[in-house]
C-alpha cells in the first residue's frame, strides 16, 4: 500500500460551547469533548484508511484548562502512526481569545481507531510518513502507547511490551 502523510488525514472542527454543553461552572462538560473528539479522530482515520472505522480506545486525555461557555473551540485530529489494521490519532484542542483571536492549546487527546470491513474485521490501512519534526516525534512514541494500551487492555503479556521494557533498562 502506498504510503500516506499525516497531513492527508488532518481534520479541523470548529464549534462553539452552547449553554447546554456545560457542567455547573460553566465550562465545557468532559463527556461532550470527549465526544468532539471522537469525531474528529474518526473521520481523520477514515481520511487516512478510506475504510469503516471503529474506536478501539482512548488511550490518553489530558483536561489541562477549562473551556467556557461561548467559547470557540478548534479541535484538530490527524493520524500519527498507522500499524496493521490500527491507527493511533493525536488530537489538539485549542480555545480563540475572542477579542484578539489568538488561539491557546487547551487539551490534548490520543485515539486508536481500527480500519474494519462490512463485517467488523480488521482491515488493513496504508502505512505513514511522517514530514514535520512534531509528526516525527509522535510516530516514534506511537509504538510505545500502542504496547501500553494493550498492555492495559490485557490484551498482550507485560514480557511482550518489548518498547516499554527498554525504557527501564
Ligand atoms: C476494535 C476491534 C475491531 C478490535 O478487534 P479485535 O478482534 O481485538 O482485533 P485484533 O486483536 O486483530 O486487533 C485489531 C487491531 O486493533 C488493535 N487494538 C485492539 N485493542 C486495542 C487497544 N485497546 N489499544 C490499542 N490497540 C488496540 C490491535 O493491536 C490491532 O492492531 P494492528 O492490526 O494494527 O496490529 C473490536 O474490538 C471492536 O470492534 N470493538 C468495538 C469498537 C466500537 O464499537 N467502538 C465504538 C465504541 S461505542
Amino acid at each position: 500500500m502506498k504510503p500516506k502523510h499525516p497531513s492527508e488525514s488532518l481534520t479541523i472542527l470548529t464549534d462553539l460551547v452552547l449553554p447546554s454543553e456545560t457542567n455547573p461552572l460553566n465550562n465545557l462538560f468532559g463527556g461532550e469533548l470527549l465526544a468532539r473528539m471522537d469525531r474528529a479522530a474518526s473521520i481523520a482515520a477514515r481520511r487516512h484508511s478510506r475504510r469503516i472505522v471503529v474506536t478501539a480506545s482512548v488511550n490518553h486525555v489530558a483536561f489541562n484548562r477549562a473551556i467556557p461557555l461561548g467559547a470557540v473551540v478548534t479541535i484538530e485530529a490527524k493520524v500519527s502512526r498507522s500499524f496493521k489494521s490500527s491507527m493511533e490519532i493525536f488530537i489538539d484542542v485549542w480555545v480563540e481569545d475572542r477579542e484578539s483571536g489568538f488561539r491557546t492549546k487547551a487539551n490534548e487527546a490520543i485515539y486508536t481507531f481500527v480500519a474494519v470491513d462490512d463485517t467488523g474485521r480488521p482491515v488493513e490501512v496504508p502505512p505513514i510518513e511522517p514530514e514535520t519534526e512534531l509528526e516525527k516525534q509522535r510516530f516514534e512514541a506511537a509504538l510505545r502507547r500502542k504496547q501500553l494500551s494493550l498492555l492495559l487492555a490485557g490484551k498482550i503479556k507485560p514480557e511482550d511490551a518489548t518498547e516499554l521494557r527498554a525504557l527501564f533498562v
